[in-house]
């Protein structure tokens, strides 16, 4: 939910961590801030807003006091920067991170929520403490400065190890999820990190270290990481890592090499980062596929601590994700059933646990989550796993949490996606769940090698559809200019048609901030074909007549229908399906796809629409506004 970066080494602290904190910007814009140790001092400056307003006042703070980086700050080779999506507290100058403690040597970050922080806050309180920020984060700051102070009077000495000392006293005393760094000025060249239930990673310089809420933030300078455990304290210097537990007992973490490099996490000459990932399409379901099918004709997923035999035990299937990830879900329903046989819900992972599912040994639960790091989905998988489910991980982003607690992982190779919005982890999830599928189909034999190895060549020919898509996709460019005023748009669809269709309108909702639904096409009739008035563009995601030509029939049928009462249809048809063109104001062809497959071309024209329909009513495309890119909280 937010980005925080911790930097030790040799080198001035405050370029590396804006510059980490410009790569972290997707996971929160509210506000943001830096606290550098300087010649035994601690500088702080935070803004809120987003970091082009901080780093104004960094230039203007350098201007008017020469500051030694030239950024209005020290040059101290120490330093954490936070930019914060707002929970506690509004996102004001005030609730910034990071937060001090009255002596005003303690700085401390934090990504999460502290639930006990009302009593912690009420006992502070009590002691004469007073609070500056309406956040939770403040606890923190003054728990670890009383911790310093009374270890201090015990007689400890300053030490790196006597700031991790402090934070393991902080941390037994927080309930919720966080994670937290913290500088202390009379402890340079230290900075102590500290994680539970949310993310934290280290970075392996060479004479300097890192630690970031995502790899992306020191990607540019290292990309030897260690992934930290739950539960887990790190304190980094220039030269050193020490790893332990909330008790002080050493522990260790796991090493991981990150396999792309700091161009994957730049604009690289787009305008915004979302034209970039839908680029990065083809690729990104190349890369998905790569090596998945052995000689011998066996799908291959990444981690699997599940026995075939348990995979053949299997009577139900739970898919739990959110958002866009929930959509691809709901698509993988009707491939799972079709091919495994297996029944298979699809459902909300912030809706799954509340209202007791039924799960035992036999029930696989397959968790959707680029980021890793969703609470909500997180929550759901170890409720699975305390009713003694399986759960497989279907994840973008290698060491997070969601993976390392499941029993199996497909990892989707998409690479960074930094725009808030998601669209290469989309179809790359898709990709993902139809491998399950074949995989569970396989192992079940209820398919034969090569009717596996038929779907996967199908699947290796969707890059190159892609491409030549993307290539002619300039009239929907023109199209949304043609859109961006409309009071509403709806879309429609049918089998899984529909889940395209509320992907359609969830993007165009968070980037263009307009109304828009998207609704089964049979549906329609039952109500919201109420809301069709002269003119409402209705986009209609048209299935592929081979095969199925009465489903295709009916998504005809339904055109027809919304078309008499006065809606401007936009028809995504593949192409040669001329049964469309009298019905269809605006025709977007795409190519050819089996019926299963066809949400990995149909979703993309309206991703682009949906960008560019942002662009043109002047929104952020990347950052829209009340989001961020992973959501940590419940
Ligand atoms: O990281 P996750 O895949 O778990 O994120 C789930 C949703 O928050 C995410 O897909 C969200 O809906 C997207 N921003 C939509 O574009």
């Amino acid at each position: 939910m937010c980005g925080i970066v911790g930097y030790a080494g040799a080198r001035p602290a405050l370029e590396i961590v804006l510059d980490g904190l410009r790569r972290l910007e997707y996971r929160g814009y509210d506000s943001a801030g830096v606290a550098i140790v300087c010649d035994g001092e601690l500088q702080t400056e935070k803004k809120a807003g987003k970091l082009a307003n901080l780093e104004k006042l960094l230039a203007e703070r350098a201007a008017a006091t020469d500051g030694d980086s030239g950024l209005g700050i020290g040059d101290g080779p120490t330093g954490i920067g936070h930019t914060r999506w707002a929970t506690h507290g509004g996102p004001t100058d005030r609730n910034a991170h990071p937060h001090q403690a009255s002596d005003g040597d303690v700085a401390v970050i934090h990504n999460g929520i502290i639930e006990n922080f009302a009593k912690l806050r009420g006992e502070l309180e009590d002691a004469g403490v007073q609070f500056r920020s309406d956040t939770d984060t403040e606890c923190a700051a003054h728990l670890l400065a009383a911790a310093l102070t009374e270890l201090r009077a015990a007689g400890e000495e300053n030490s790196p190890q006597l700031l991790a000392k402090a934070m393991q006293q902080v941390c037994l005393r927080l309930e919720g999820a966080f994670t937290l760094l913290a500088v202390d000025a009379a402890i340079p060249g230290a900075v102590v990190g500290a994680r539970r239930n949310s993310p934290l990673v280290v970075g392996r310089g060479q004479g300097e270290n890192y630690l970031a809420s995502d790899v992306a933030a020191f990607i540019e300078h290292t990309r030897e990481a260690v992934e930290l455990g739950q539960d887990q304290i790190v304190l980094i210097t220039a030269d050193t890592i020490e790893i332990t537990d909330f008790d002080g007992q050493p522990a260790s973490g796991t090493d991981f090499h990150v396999d792309w490099d700091a161009s994957a996490a730049e604009k690289g000459g787009y305008d915004w980062f979302m034209l970039k990932e839908i680029e990065e399409q083809p690729q990104a379901i190349a890369d998905t596929l790569l090596g998945r099918l052995t000689e011998n004709g066996q799908i291959m997923l990444d981690e699997v601590r599940i026995s075939d035999e348990d995979l053949r035990d299997v009577d139900k299937i739970f898919i739990v994700a959110c958002g866009t990830a929930y959509h691809s879900g709901m698509v993988a329903k009707y491939a799972i059933e079709h091919w495994t046989r297996i029944p298979c819900e699809v459902e909300l992972a912030s809706e799954f646990r509340y209202r007791d599912p039924v799960l035992d040994r036999s029930t696989l639960v397959v968790v959707i989550s680029q980021s890793g790091e969703t609470m909500d989905t997180l929550m759901a998988l170890r409720h699975a796993k305390e009713q003694k489910a399986r759960v497989l991980a279907v994840c973008n982003t290698n060491g997070s949490t969601i993976p390392r607690e499941s029993d199996a992982v497909l990892y989707t190779h998409g690479g960074p996606e930094i725009a808030v919005a998601s669209t290469k982890a989309f179809l790359t999830q898709l990709v993902a769940c139809y491998l399950i599928g074949l995989h569970l189909a396989q192992v079940r034999g209820i398919k034969y090698a090569d009717e596996v190895a038929a779907v996967v060549a199908q699947l290796h020919q969707v890059p190159e559809k892609l491409r030549e898509l993307l290539g002619r996709i300039e009239p929907v460019r023109e199209l949304a200019r043609e859109l961006k005023s409309a009071p509403t748009v709806l879309f429609i669809g049918r089998h899984v048609g529909y889940p395209v269709a509320l992907e359609g309108a969830l993007k165009l909702k968070e980037l263009a901030y307009m109304h828009a639904e998207g609704f089964a096409a049979g549906e329609l009739k039952h109500g919201p074909i109420a809301l069709i008035d002269e003119g409402t563009p209705v986009i209609c995601i048209v299935p592929s007549a081979a095969g199925r030509s009465m489903l295709h029939d009916k998504v005809v049928s339904n055109i027809q229908e919304v078309r008499a009462r006065g809606a401007r249809t936009i028809v995504i048809a593949e192409e040669g399906d001329r049964a469309v063109e009298p019905y269809a104001d605006h025709l977007i062809y795409v190519p050819r796809t089996p019926t299963l497959l066809a949400p990995l071309v149909t979703t993309v024209p309206l991703q682009v629409l949906a960008a560019e329909i942002a662009a043109a009513r002047g929104h952020d495309v990347d950052q829209p506004r009340n989001l961020a890119k992973s959501v940590t909280v419940e």
